[in-house]
C-alpha cells in the first residue's frame, strides 16, 4: 500500500490528467485537494477524450473511490454538469463512489462576478485568470466569510450566510466596480436546487481516507495547476489562489504528512503558460509556434492559446525542492521530435546576478532575467510507439538523462503521446 501525491512542476497543463488516470489503475482512492474548475485535466482512453475540471481523473476506472477534498473550491453548477456529461457517456454508473468533503468551499455567483470585474479593472495589469471565481472564493475562505458544502446543505444557515454576503458583495460590485447587483432570491433558489442534488455526495472525506489507509488501500492525491502557480512559491501575483505544492495535499485532503510515501512531479518536455506573468524561456518565433501547434497547446478550460517556451530547469528544480519530489514523469517528449537543437534553461542571469537553484521572488527582477541555455542535439524519429527506453533515439535518451542530472531526481515515467498506452513506465510509485 502507498499514498502518492502527483503535482505539476511548471505552470500547469503538464499532463497530470493523463498520468493520474494511468496510476489510478493501481489506486483504490483518487482525491483532489485544491483548486476548482480552473483546472482542465485531459484523459485519452481508447482514442476518446474526456476533460475533467472538478472530478478526479480516476473516474474512468470502475469501482474507485473519487474524492473532492476540503481544500477545493467547488462550483456546484459545473460539478453537476460534469456528472451529467459523464452519465450521458455511460461513464458514471449509479454505483459510482464520488464523495465531496463537507468542508469544501462553494463558488458563488458573486465570486465569478468579482473575478471578472477585478480583471477588467486591472486592464493590461490583469492576471489572466480563468474567470471562474477561484480567487474571490479562496479570499472568502481566508476572510472566514465563505460558504462550505455543509453550510449549503442547511437551508437556514445558507440563507443567513447568503444574505450577509450578498449585502457586502453587492456593495463592491455596484459602488466600486459599477457592475450589476446580484439578487438574493434567485441565488437562494438556484443553490437550494444544487444542495438537493449534492447532498448524496457529501461526506467526511478525511475520515474516509484514514479508514482506507488503515485497510491498506492505495491512495492517489491529484494536484491541480503547477508549483509555479502556488500562492506562496509561484510567480506572485501571477498565480492561482491556492497552495499547489505537494504539502497542500495534507491540509487539502485531511491527512498527516507522515502518511505520504511518494511525490511524483509531472514535467512537460518544454514549458507552457496560460495567462499573464513573467516567462523567462518564452519563444515568440517559429519554434514556439511549432511547439504550440504540434503540442495542441490550447487551454483545456478556457480554450486560450498557451504561451510556449524551452524547458526551464530553474522552475523544475525549485518544484523538486518545495514539493519533495521523489520521481518525475516527463510528458510530451514526442512534441520535440524534429526540433534541433533543443535548449534547456539551466540558470537565469541579470547584469549582476545569476540564479540556478531558485526563482527570484520579485516579479520585477524575474522580468529582467535572461535565460542561460545548454543546447542538446535533437532527433527526428517518431516516438509514439516507444514502449521502453531502448526504443528511444540516443539523443532523446541523452535529453532525459540530462534532465535527471539537473533535477537530481530519476524519471519514473516518460510519456510519448496523449493515450494511456503511449507511455514508457520505468517505476510505479505504488510498488
Ligand atoms: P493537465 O492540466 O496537467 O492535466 O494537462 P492538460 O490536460 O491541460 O494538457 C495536457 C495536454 O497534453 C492534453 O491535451 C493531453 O491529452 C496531452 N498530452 C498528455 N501527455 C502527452 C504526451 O506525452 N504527448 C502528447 N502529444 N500529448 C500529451
Ligand atoms: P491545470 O490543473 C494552467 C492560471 C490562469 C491564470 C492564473 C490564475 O489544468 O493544470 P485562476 O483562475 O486560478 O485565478 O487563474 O492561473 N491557471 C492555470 N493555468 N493550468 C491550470 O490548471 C490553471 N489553473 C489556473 O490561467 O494565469
Ligand atoms: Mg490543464
Amino acid at each position: 500500500m502507498a499514498q502518492v501525491i502527483v503535482v505539476g512542476t511548471q505552470w500547469g497543463d503538464e499532463g497530470k490528467g493523463k498520468i493520474v488516470d494511468l496510476y489510478a489503475r493501481k489506486a483504490d482512492v483518487i482525491a483532489r485537494f485544491q483548486g476548482g474548475n480552473n483546472a482542465g485535466h485531459t484523459l485519452v482512453v481508447e482514442g476518446r477524450q474526456t476533460i475533467l475540471h472538478l472530478i478526479p481523473s480516476g473516474i474512468l476506472h470502475d469501482r474507485k473511490i473519487c474524492i473532492l477534498g476540503n481544500g477545493m473550491v467547488i462550483d456546484p453548477d459545473v460539478l453537476l454538469q460534469e456528472i451529467d456529461d459523464l452519465c450521458e457517456k455511460n461513464l458514471f454508473p449509479p454505483d459510482t463512489k464520488l464523495y465531496i468533503s463537507h468542508n469544501a468551499h462553494i463558488i458563488m455567483p458573486y465570486h465569478k462576478s468579482l473575478d471578472k470585474a477585478r480583471e477588467a479593472r486591472k486592464g493590461t495589469a490583469k492576471i489572466g485568470t480563468t474567470g471562474r471565481g477561484i480567487g474571490p472564493a479562496y479570499g472568502d475562505k481566508i476572510a472566514r466569510t465563505g460558504i462550505r458544502l455543509c453550510d449549503l446543505l442547511d437551508s437556514e444557515t445558507f440563507g443567513e450566510m447568503l444574505r450577509i454576503n450578498i449585502e457586502e458583495k453587492n456593495f463592491y460590485l455596484t459602488q466600486f466596480y459599477h457592475d450589476k447587483p446580484l439578487e438574493y432570491a434567485a441565488i437562494f433558489d438556484e443553490y437550494s436546487g444544487y444542495a438537493d442534488r449534492l447532498r448524496q455526495y457529501a461526506a467526511n472525506t478525511s475520515l474516509m481516507i484514514d479508514q482506507e489507509i488503515k485497510k491498506g488501500s492505495d491512495i492517489l492525491f491529484e494536484g491541480a495547476q503547477g508549483c509555479h502557480l502556488d500562492i506562496d512559491y509561484g510567480t506572485y501575483p501571477f498565480v492561482t489562489s491556492s497552495n499547489t505544492a505537494a504539502g497542500s495535499a495534507c491540509c487539502g485532503a485531511g491527512i498527516g504528512p507522515t502518511k505520504i510515501d511518494a511525490v511524483v512531479g509531472i514535467c512537460k518536455a518544454y514549458t507552457t503558460r496560460v495567462g499573464e506573468g513573467p516567462f523567462v524561456t518564452e519563444l515568440t518565433g517559429a519554434v514556439g509556434e511549432r511547439i504550440q501547434q504540434v503540442g495542441c497547446e490550447f487551454g483545456a478550460t478556457t480554450g486560450r492559446k498557451r504561451r510556449c517556451g524551452w524547458l526551464d530547469m530553474v522552475l523544475v528544480k525549485q518544484s523538486v525542492r518545495v514539493s519533495g519530489i521523489t520521481g518525475m514523469a516527463l510528458t510530451k517528449l514526442d512534441v520535440l521530435t524534429g526540433i534541433d537543437p533543443i535548449r534547456i534553461c539551466v540558470a537565469y542571469k541579470t547584469d549582476n546576478e545569476q540564479f540556478s537553484e531558485s526563482v527570484p521572488p520579485s516579479t520585477k527582477l524575474l522580468g529582467q532575467c535572461r535565460p542561460v541555455y545548454e543546447d542538446m542535439e535533437g532527433w527526428s524519429d517518431d516516438l509514439s510507439g516507444a514502449k521502453t527506453m531502448n526504443d528511444l533515439p540516443a539523443n532523446a535518451k541523452r535529453y532525459i538523462e540530462r534532465l535527471e542530472e539537473l533535477a537530481g531526481v530519476k524519471m519514473s515515467l516518460v510519456s510519448v503521446g496523449p493515450g494511456r498506452e503511449e507511455t514508457i513506465v520505468l517505476e510505479s510509485p505504488f510498488d
